[in-house]
C-alpha cells in the first residue's frame, strides 16, 4: 500500500514536472558585463536551456538591434568586429521568444566596458 502511494505520488510529481516543462527556458549563459578594446571585436553570448522553437533578436538601450556588417548577430549570439565608442555602448539584452506561444523572456543588462587601445599598451 505504501508502495502504491509512493508510486502514485512519484507519478503525479511526473505529471506536473512534465507540463511545465512546456515553457520553461532560461537563459544560459546570459548575457555578461564584457571588458572590450575599441577597435577590437567581441561577442556577446547568449543562449537558452532549451531551443525548440526559440527565436532571438538583441536589444541596444531598448531599441532592437538590426544586423549590418559590423554588428550581428550570429545564431544567438551578438557579435561587434570593431567596438565603437560612440555606437555600442549601453545597455544590452537578448530577447528570447517561443514562436508557437508568443512567450518572451528579457534577459539581465550586458554592458561593454570600453577600455582604450593606449591603455592596454601601457600593461
Ligand atoms: C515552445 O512552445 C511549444 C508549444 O507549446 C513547446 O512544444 C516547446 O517545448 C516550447 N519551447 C520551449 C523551449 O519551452
Ligand atoms: C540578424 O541575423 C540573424 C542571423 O542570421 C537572424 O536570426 C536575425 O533575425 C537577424 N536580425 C534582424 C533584425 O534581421
Amino acid at each position: 500500500m505504501a508502495f502504491l502511494t509512493i508510486g502514485l505520488f512519484l507519478f503525479a510529481f511526473a505529471a506536473v514536472t512534465k507540463s511545465k516543462e512546456q515553457d520553461n527556458f532560461y537563459f544560459d549563459p546570459a548575457p555578461m558585463n564584457t571588458d572590450v578594446v575599441e577597435g577590437e571585436e567581441v561577442r556577446l553570448r547568449c543562449d537558452v536551456s532549451n531551443r525548440k522553437m526559440i527565436s532571438f533578436y538583441w536589444t541596444l538601450n531598448g531599441r532592437r538591434l538590426s544586423n549590418d556588417s559590423r554588428r550581428y548577430q550570429d545564431d544567438s549570439d551578438l557579435r561587434i568586429l570593431r567596438v565603437d565608442r560612440d555606437r555600442d555602448l549601453g545597455s544590452y539584452r537578448c530577447i528570447a521568444t517561443n514562436v508557437t506561444t508568443g512567450i518572451s523572456v528579457t534577459s539581465t543588462e550586458a554592458k561593454l566596458n570600453m577600455h582604450l587601445v593606449f591603455v592596454c599598451l601601457t600593461f
